[in-house]
């Protein structure tokens, strides 16, 4: 990659990144696509620190962390969660900077000695996988950044998202657990519920290689009917439609390969009868009919 050479503005703030990881290239790059003045960056290994940095016009690998602090105005704690309240409270703050996290599990309190020193703190939180920093910064337009802090940092971050062409959301504080435990049902575990159906298909004998290419579309067909339908109406399948008999061979045969498999099926399906009920596709007779039968084959 070239570096990026955009003209930022000399009285914009001087952005620094701790950790120089997959996060931290993404935004950095994005920040300085978008004409925002990432100045600095310091990682465990000056290795990591020199990438980063040589992908932007201006942007150095600095001495170490303390040495980001202490030249910018807005720093981004971009290591691994379990790493970071030992670097906040490894490093001089001073008032004048404000410190982020972007963390989706981690409370603000593991920035505490940085807000302690009268720094602000805050969190900001792309919900985008980065496993491959340029990847992730193509995709990165269109994102939503989940964001806490105070006012003004709160703007700060919001103009910062913005400019990333990002949508930003407000998370209120304490929440941040529950949060990100939610966010793995659109990612991580989607997988693990294709994997479900790899094993399931390769119960006779399909590969899967061969699974995994049937149902990518059919995923991508789900996603873009959320999309252009919402939650309700973008739902197809028996649960749409409370197709009784359907319902009944499903757990009919589940019920001979595992325990586990049918659990899984049962559970999911009675979340999706609420669903299958607002999209109007059978009323709430029919609904308990199934729950029943549900509910048995959970018990059994
Ligand atoms: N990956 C994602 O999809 C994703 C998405 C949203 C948010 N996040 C969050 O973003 C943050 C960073 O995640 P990541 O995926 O970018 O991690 P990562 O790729 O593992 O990068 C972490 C970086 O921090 C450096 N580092 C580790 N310990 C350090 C220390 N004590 N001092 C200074 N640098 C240190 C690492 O070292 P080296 O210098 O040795 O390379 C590495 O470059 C995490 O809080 C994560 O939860 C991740």
């Amino acid at each position: 990659m070239d570096p990026i050479k955009k003209k930022s503005n000399d009285s914009s703030p001087r952005i620094g990144f701790i950790g120089a990881g997959r996060v931290a290239k993404g935004l950095a790059w994005g920040m300085a696509q978008g004409g925002q003045r990432v100045a600095a960056v310091a990682s465990r290994s000056p290795r990591s620190a020199q990438q980063l940095a040589a992908g932007i016009a201006g942007c150095r690998a600095a001495d170490d962390a303390q040495d980001v602090v202490d030249d910018c105005d807005l720093i981004f704690v971009t290591v691994p969660d379990d790493a970071i309240a030992a670097v906040a409270a490894g490093l001089r703050w001073r008032r004048e900077v404000s410190v982020i996290h972007c963390s989706g599990a981690t409370e603000l309190a593991a920035l505490a000695p940085a807000a302690r020193a009268g720094a602000k703190i805050g969190g900001f939180h792309p919900l985008q996988l980065f496993a491959d920093p340029e990847v992730a910064l193509a995709g990165l337009p269109g994102c939503t950044i989940s964001i806490e802090a105070e006012a003004p940092l709160l703007q700060q971050l919001e103009l910062l998202g913005q400019a990333l062409h990002c949508r930003t959301i407000r998370l209120p504080p304490g929440c941040r657990a529950r949060y990100h435990a939610a966010a793995h049902y659109a990612a991580g575990f989607v997988i693990t519920l294709l994997n479900e159906a790899v094993q399931l298909w390769q119960s006779f004998g399909i590969e899967r290689e061969d699974t995994i290419r049937a149902l990518l579309p059919l995923l991508r067909g789900t996603a873009a009917s959320v999309e252009r339908s919402g939650l309700a109406q973008g739902l197809a399948g028996t649960y749409s439609r409370g197709d009784l008999g359907t319902l009944e061979k499903h757990l009919a045969d589940l019920g001979g390969v595992s325990a586990d498999a049918l659990h899984l099926y049962c559970e999911l399906a009675l979340r999706s009868i609420p669903l299958g009920l607002e999209r109007g596709g059978y009323d709430e007779h029919r609904a308990e009919l199934m729950r029943t039968l549900l509910r048995r084959a959970l018990n059994s």
